[in-house]
C-alpha cells in the first residue's frame, strides 16, 4: 500500500500501487461499489499488467457506520481521505434528525473540496428527452463551500430568527422583509477568494483539456453583490491570470444569466463547454444537463481542492432505497467517477479503456433496466452482469 504525495502546487506523485480509500455507501452502494471496483481493476490490469495496481482501503461512513460505530462520519475516515489525498464513495443516506445536515456537505467542507466537478456527456444508445443529446458536452464547475449552501439559516419563529430580524430592521435599516414576524432567514456568503479559486480551476481545466470557453453562470442582475460579485471577480481573475490565453483566443470567458442559461442549454447546448457557477445554480444545472444526456444514473461527480490535490469521487444519485438489494442499480455514475479518479491520478489509459467499454456496451443496447427499457433494442442486465460485460469489453481491447 502506498499513498499519493502532493507537491506544493497541488500536483500529485502517484505510486504504482496506489491506495484508494472507498466508502461502499448505503442502499444500492453495496451493489454498485463492487461493480465499479471490478471494472476499474480490469482496466488497470489490462493497461498496465502487474506494473500498477489499486489497493482498495474500505473506510466507514453513513448508516452502516452509525449502526456499528455510533457516528455517521468517523474522524478516521476523514483522516484516511486526507492521508491518501483521494477517495471514492457510494451514495450515503442523509440522516434524518441527526447531528449532520448532510454527510456529503460535511465531507466537502471538512476537506475544503471547493470544486464540485460534473462532466456531462451523452453515450450513444442511451435514450434522451432531447433530439440532439450528442450536442451536450459540458463540464460544470460548481462552487462547493459558499452560497446559500453554507447552511447559515434560522427557522421561522425561533429566537434566532427574531434576533436576526431585529438586527436587519434596527441596525441595517432593512424595511423590505414582507412578512417579518413569520419569516425564516438564510445568509448567502459569496467571497472574492472563493469565486476566484473556482474560476481559476475552470480556466485551467479548459486550457488543459482543449476546451474553447468558460461560461460564468450567475443571477447578478438580481443579486448584484453576491452573484454579480462572482461574475465581476471571475472576469477580473481571467484578465489578470490568463491574459495571454484570452488574447490569443485559446480561451474565451463569457457569462450568462442563470435562467437564460437553462433555456439556452436546452436550445443550443453546443454553445457551452466549461461552466463555472455558484453552489445553488450548479445544483440545478448539473441535474438538468444530466437528464438531457440520459439521466442522473450515469452522471459522475468529483469534489476537488486543486490547491491541495485532495479529491473525492462519487456517484451523484442517492441510495435508491426502492431498488436496493435487487441487483438492478445502474453502476455507471460510480464507474464514470472512477474514470475521473483515474484521470486525476494520471492513469489516462485505464480511464480511456473504461470509457471505450461503456461506449461499446451501451451502443450495443446492453444496460441496466433503468436505461435498457428506453433503448430501441435494449437488453436489461443486472448490476453485476453489466459490470462483467464491461470487464469483458475491456479485456478485448487492443492496448
Ligand atoms: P435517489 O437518487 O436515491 O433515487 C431517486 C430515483 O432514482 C429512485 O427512483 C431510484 O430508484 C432512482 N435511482 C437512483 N440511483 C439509481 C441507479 N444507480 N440506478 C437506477 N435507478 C436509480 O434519491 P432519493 O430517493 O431522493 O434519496 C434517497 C437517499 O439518498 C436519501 O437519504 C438522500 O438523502 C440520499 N442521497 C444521497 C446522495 C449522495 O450520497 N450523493 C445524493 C442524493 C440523495
Amino acid at each position: 500500500m502506498a499513498n499519493i504525495e502532493t507537491h506544493r502546487d497541488g500536483s500529485l506523485k502517484v505510486p504504482d500501487n496506489v491506495t484508494v480509500p472507498f466508502v461502499t455507501g448505503d442502499g444500492v452502494g453495496k451493489e454498485i461499489t463492487p461493480a465499479m471496483q471490478r471494472v476499474a481493476d480490469a482496466a488497470v490490469s489490462r493497461c498496465y499488467g502487474t506494473a500498477r495496481r489499486i489497493e482498495w482501503l474500505e473506510v466507514a461512513a453513513g448508516q452502516q457506520s452509525f449502526d456499528t460505530q455510533g457516528t455517521y462520519l468517523p474522524e478516521a475516515t476523514l483522516q484516511a481521505f486526507r492521508d491518501c489525498h483521494i477517495g471514492i464513495k457510494g451514495p450515503l443516506t442523509t440522516p434524518v434528525g441527526g447531528g449532520i445536515r448532510s454527510l456529503n456537505v460535511a465531507l466537502r467542507q471538512g476537506l475544503d473540496l471547493y470544486v464540485c466537478l460534473r462532466p456531462v456527456r451523452w453515450f450513444r444508445g442511451v435514450a434522451s428527452p432531447v433530439v440532439h443529446p450528442e450536442k451536450v458536452d459540458m463540464v460544470i464547475f460548481r462552487e462547493n463551500t459558499e452560497d446559500i449552501y453554507a447552511g447559515i439559516e434560522w427557522a421561522e419563529g425561533t429566537p434566532e430568527a427574531q434576533r436576526f430580524r431585529r438586527f436587519l430592521t434596527q441596525e441595517m435599516g432593512v424595511e423590505r422583509v414582507r412578512f417579518p414576524e413569520t419569516s425564516a432567514f438564510g445568509v448567502k456568503p459569496v467571497s472574492r477568494e472563493g469565486s476566484e479559486r473556482l474560476v481559476r480551476a475552470a480556466c485551467r481545466y479548459a486550457l488543459d483539456h482543449g476546451r474553447p470557453s468558460v461560461t460564468l453562470v450567475h443571477k447578478g442582475n438580481i443579486m448584484k453583490y453576491t452573484e454579480g460579485g462572482f461574475k465581476r471577480w471571475g472576469y477580473e481573475l481571467a484578465e489578470r491570470e490568463f491574459a495571454d490565453e484570452l488574447r490569443s483566443g485559446r480561451l474565451t470567458v463569457k457569462d450568462c444569466i442563470a435562467d437564460a442559461f437553462l433555456q439556452n442549454a436546452l436550445l443550443r447546448p453546443e454553445d457551452y463547454s466549461v461552466v463555472a457557477t455558484l453552489n445553488l445554480n450548479g445544483d440545478y444545472i448539473s441535474d438538468m444537463l444530466a437528464a438531457q444526456a440520459g439521466g442522473i444514473g450515469i452522471a459522475p461527480g468529483a469534489n476537488i481542492n486543486y490547491a491541495t490535490g485532495n479529491a473525492i469521487f462519487e456517484a451523484t444519485h442517492g441510495t435508491a432505497p426502492d431498488i436496493a438489494g435487487t441487483d438492478t442499480a445502474n453502476p455507471c455514475s460510480l464507474i464514470l467517477s472512477a474514470v475521473m479518479l483515474l484521470e486525476h491520478i494520471g492513469w489516462q489509459e485505464a480511464a480511456a479503456s473504461i470509457t471505450k467499454a461503456l461506449e461499446t456496451t451501451l451502443a450495443r443496447g446492453m444496460a441496466t433496466p433503468d436505461l435498457a427499457r428506453f433503448m430501441d433494442r435494449g437488453t436489461a442486465l443486472g448490476t453485476q452482469a453489466f459490470a462483467d460485460e464491461l470487464a469483458k469489453s475491456i479485456g478485448t481491447q487492443i492496448t
